[in-house]
């Protein structure tokens, strides 16, 4: 695992974002051959959106030929609520950049079959063979996407049960009231993660130093998904000085 020690959450999120324009100019992508990525939610990543689409705007980057896979939605909210990871994709990244509606995949979380929607997930990830460079946030509990504690670290794409304590978190985009918060979520799974060919985590803030410290120096366990990162041979964790106070 690669730790890049930052400053603050301006640094990182500038990092992370030329860290993606990188990679995928490298790759040079084609319709025929397009990167994928996988994108999270959550506070953390929002300055590294506004990054991306300042790069693109610049001219240093292209979204067309880009595959997205998103980690998780909420099950039962519907996609037009401000609060669904769908809106959140959308108005914070999505309508600013010139990906191809085509090549968004979302979670849907208002269908009857969530099973047979996860599998359609997994398959059609498989069908572009891995994704490539998978970006993701990290919970004060050291969840990635929805896999709280105890998740399995070879799981799938499923529907998880969110946490007190992530209900308690979450309710703060929900007018801070907890019973507003989905209780349900789908979810990539741990094995889904650790299957993408590089995973790069944004921990910024106090309130992730237990996270990133079971991250980076706990044992591989279950109870702090993080740790399951050790395990993955591309694995980077770009973080603040805040978060890694506790290192
Ligand atoms: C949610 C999301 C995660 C995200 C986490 C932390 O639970 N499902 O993907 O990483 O929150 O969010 P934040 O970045 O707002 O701290």
């Amino acid at each position: 695992m690669r730790l890049i020690p930052l400053k603050n959450d301006e640094q990182v999120s500038k990092w992370a974002a030329r860290h993606i324009v990188e990679r995928i100019n490298h790759f040079n992508p084609t319709a025929e051959r397009p990167f994928v990525l996988g994108l999270p939610t959550g506070g953390t990543p929002l300055k590294t959106y506004k990054e991306l689409i300042r790069l693109y705007q610049a001219g240093e980057v292209s979204f067309k030929h880009v595959v997205t896979f998103n980690m998780d939605e909420y099950v039962g909210l519907p996609k037009e609520h401000p609060e669904s990871y769908h809106s959140f994709m959308y108005n914070n990244f999505f309508n600013h950049v010139d990906i191809q509606p085509q090549n968004i995949n979302i979670l849907d979380g208002n269908t009857d079959d969530h099973d047979a929607e996860c599998r359609r997930y997994e398959e059609k990830i498989q069908s572009y063979g891995k994704i490539h460079l998978f970006m993701g946030g990290v919970g004060v509990d050291g969840h990635i996407a929805f896999n709280e504690p105890g998740s399995s670290l070879s799981s799938r794409t499923r529907i998880k049960t969110l946490t007190e304590d992530t209900l308690i978190a979450n309710s703060r985009f929900f007018n801070h009231d907890v019973n507003q918060v989905p209780k349900y979520a789908l979810t990539i799974g741990v094995g889904t993660l650790l299957d993408a060919e590089e995973v790069m985590l944004l921990i910024t803030g106090h309130n992730k130093a237990l996270a990133l410290q079971a991250g980076v120096e706990g044992c591989i366990n279950h109870l702090w998904t993080i740790s399951a990162l050790q395990l993955h041979r591309h694995a980077i964790f770009v973080a603040d000085e805040p978060a890694m106070q506790e290192l």
